[in-house]
């Protein structure tokens, strides 16, 4: 008797504690998860609210019926045998149809739910942004710019009272993607792509995590999301752009400088991507200046360059040391189509004029 005490006394104790960590939920309270930040979570919080009242209605009913029984059915005395009762068709048919019409009661606001038209707001101009889980980060995709975020340290950033689009998938095991304020979880399953979008109008930090457990590290697995004004992030994206960019045109240049030209090739280019429409070969002034003569005049033209540097720079950037006498019409994208193998026929071809 005195040993099942001390286990009883124990197991009591082990609850206690276990109540009082939940009190310390860490990140749990800053998620706010009642809170809706995104047009789609407010439907989701408002099917949240149904369930949850139902479920306390239910609590209250089942835990009142057990605290009555154990009262009025305690047993007084020693020797004193409670009633016995085996079956009773009537409660058991009360309780099967009860639940039963709980549950059909939530199918149907589910259902409603589902039924709403639950596609991004017409007419607008979604941001998509490519994430990828990984154990145990995140990686944020710009396509449209190419600005890359990895790491659990980068904050991913979108603007405020835009459609974002989310196209959400893992390299490795599966993740599930998760900001409690903004929309349901959408699970990052491998060789799979699967959508969810949010619109966020107030500029503020919103936290979440992986929510499917994924291994080691995986409560390190934190979602931060910055929204910014739509002015903010503009600057911050295309700052991030124009590094990128910078980044990959050093790239081209230097692969380009790195290899041999091939002037006939830079010849066929010279027709092909439309060089010819505006430089004559010839002494002829077209659009822009005549190519005649160009081998000799690069090494000259501008301080501090050779003439491959030059003929790069004046492809890639032709409007930054115009000749004088031109106005800058030439298409700025040549960086975006040519190759490094392009870019040095080329410049081997301008050579040779
Ligand atoms: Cu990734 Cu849990």
């Amino acid at each position: 008797m005195k040993s099942r005490w001390t286990v009883q006394r124990w197991a009591l104790w082990v609850g206690v504690g276990a109540l009082l960590l939940l009190l310390f939920p860490g990140r749990a309270w800053a998620q706010g998860g009642t809170q809706s930040g995104s047009l789609n979570a407010t439907d989701i919080n408002g099917l949240f609210g149904i369930v949850l009242l139902l479920a306390i209605l239910v609590f209250f009913l089942v835990e009142g019926l057990l605290v009555f029984a154990i009262i009025r059915y305690r047993r007084r005395s020693n020797d004193e045998m409670p009633e016995q009762v085996h079956g009773n068709n009537r409660l058991e048919m009360g309780w099967t149809l009860g639940s039963a019409v709980l549950v059909l009661v939530l199918f149907f606001f589910t259902l409603g739910f589902y039924q709403q038209p639950r596609g991004l707001p017409a007419n607008s101009e979604p941001l998509s942004v490519q994430v990828t889980g990984h154990t145990w980060y995140w990686e944020f995709f710009y396509p449209d710019s190419g600005v890359r975020l990895v790491s659990t340290t980068d904050t991913f950033r979108v603007p405020a009272g835009r459609p974002v689009v989310l196209e959400i998938t893992s390299a490795d095991v599966q993740h599930s993607f998760w900001i409690p304020e903004l929309a349901g979880k959408v699970d990052a399953i491998p060789g799979r792509v699967q959508r969810m979008w949010f619109q966020v109008d107030e500029p503020r930090t919103y936290v979440g995590q992986c929510a499917e457990y994924c291994g080691r590290e995986h409560y390190n697995m934190l979602i931060d999301l910055e929204v910014l004004a739509e002015p903010e992030f503009a600057a911050w994206y295309g700052e991030e752009a124009a590094a990128v960019a910078a980044a990959a045109e050093v790239d081209l240049q230097a692969e380009a400088a790195a290899l041999t030209g091939d002037p006939a090739a830079g010849a066929v280019l010279y027709q092909d991507i439309g060089c010819v429409a505006c430089h004559a070969l010839a002494d002829v002034q077209v659009v822009g200046p005549s190519f005649l003569g160009l081998g000799a005049r690069a090494a000259e033209r501008r301080e501090g360059y050779t003439a491959d540097e030059y003929l790069r720079e004046s492809i890639l950037h032709p409007c930054d040391f115009v000749v004088s006498g031109f106005t800058c019409v030439m298409p700025q994208t040549y960086g975006d189509q040519l190759s490094p193998q392009d870019l040095a026929d080329l410049v081997a071809f301008l050579n040779q004029q």
